[in-house]
């Protein structure tokens, strides 16, 4: 077994809105704890509904947030090794971003192989221009582009779908452990979005890369995942080896979101019909789908589900595979919830 590729332990973030005495916390990622073994390169999806939390959870990850709570490691070392100033190169050498936006990627005042150059030449990945020269080549050969046709064109030059492939392969230049993508997908034609997609598959094998692949498309994110995250408000409810997930749902909330996926390229938004509980949720202090749940009992609703291992593969939060009974060993997530702050959990 090689070192895990990423560790999250407790991992949280409370936003504060509005003003200092008046305002209340947003618990927008809610004591994650979460292991991408690193034996091989993986693609890691992280799914769920819009407001689940799962950008706060990429820009912590990415070092863009500091948490509130928890600490995160990549390939053993802890993020906060990185903050030191002289080791801020060395993150951007093994954790590389991928953004939903490749319009917004790139200033539209810069030609894009700039950057492409800027990031071998930065990140000491070559030393003369001549050397990044062969190594754009290469990386922008792997998306499928070739530097003759992207040199000195300026970023509205392209569509979406290929300024996304220049920023995958900008990416890939320094030889990442990690790609973290939050829906790369999403501003791209949904007929090409399986183009994009697929080239994940292929990098990682190619670039011994591992991805984490943020999106609302689950129907992309079931097709290329090896390992699959469902989040739901702040928490991760459901984990485990993609095949497992989808074979044999646990959580009934991954249960609806199968079922919501007849079609490639279609969101869940406008699939899933779910009964709009926010505002009795507010209030809950057990299991956050309880309200939705049709198989809630009301030990789901006055206690917090701890992560239940099902196998060596997969776990999930939801007391139905307990028997309905606190496993032993199993609350402690709703205990370090409590430990971690009174907050109003508005995250809902
Ligand atoms: N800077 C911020 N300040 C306050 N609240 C925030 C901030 N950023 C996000 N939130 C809140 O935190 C929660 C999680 O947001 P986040 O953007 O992480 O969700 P998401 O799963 O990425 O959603 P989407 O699918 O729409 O991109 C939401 O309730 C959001 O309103
Ligand atoms: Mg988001």
């Amino acid at each position: 077994m090689g070192t895990n590729i990423l560790e999250i332990h407790g991992l949280s973030m409370h936003y504060k809105i509005g003003g200092m005495l008046l305002g209340t916390k947003i618990t927008a990622v809610d004591h994650i704890d979460l292991t991408l073994p690193g034996d091989k390169p993986q693609i890691m999806s992280i799914v769920g509904e819009s407001g689940c939390g799962k950008t706060t959870l990429a820009k912590m990850i990415l070092r863009l947030l500091e948490p509130s709570f928890g600490e995160v490691l990549i390939e053993g070392m802890p993020l906060s090794f990185y903050a030191k100033r002289k080791n801020k190169k060395a993150f951007l050498k093994k954790v590389q971003p991928i953004f939903q936006n490749p319009f917004s990627t790139f200033s539209s005042r810069k030609t894009v192989d700039t950057y492409l150059y800027e990031t071998a030449l930065n990140l000491d990945v070559a030393a003369t221009k001549q050397e990044a020269k062969g190594i754009i080549t290469e990386v922008l050969k792997s998306v499928g582009l070739d530097l003759a046709n992207v040199a000195g064109k300026y970023p509205n030059q392209f569509s979406g779908g290929e300024l996304q492939r220049i920023s995958i392969a900008r990416a890939l230049i320094p030889k990442p452990r990690l790609i973290v993508a939050d829906e790369p997908v999403a501003m791209i034609d949904a007929s090409l979005r399986m183009n994009v997609v697929n080239l994940f598959m292929k990098l990682k094998d190619e670039y011994n890369v591992n991805f984490i692949y943020i999106t609302h498309d689950l129907s992309t994110a079931y097709y290329v995942s090896d390992y699959i995250a469902t989040m739901y408000r702040g928490n991760l409810i459901e984990y485990g080896k993609a095949k497992e997930i989808l074979n044999q749902p646990a959580h009934p909330y991954t249960e609806l979101l199968l079922e919501s996926i007849p079609r490639v390229g279609k969101k869940w938004n406008e699939d899933m019909k779910l009964p709009d509980l926010e505002s009795k949720e507010y209030g809950l202090h057990g299991c956050k789908f309880a309200g939705r749940c049709v198989y809630a009992k009301e030990i789901c609703r006055s206690t917090k589900p701890g992560m239940l291992q099902l196998n060596a593969d997969h776990q999930v939060l939801c007391f139905k595979h307990s028997g309905y009974q606190v496993a032993a060993g199993e609350a402690n997530i709703g205990v370090n919830t409590a430990a971690t702050g009174n907050h109003s959990d508005l995250s809902l």
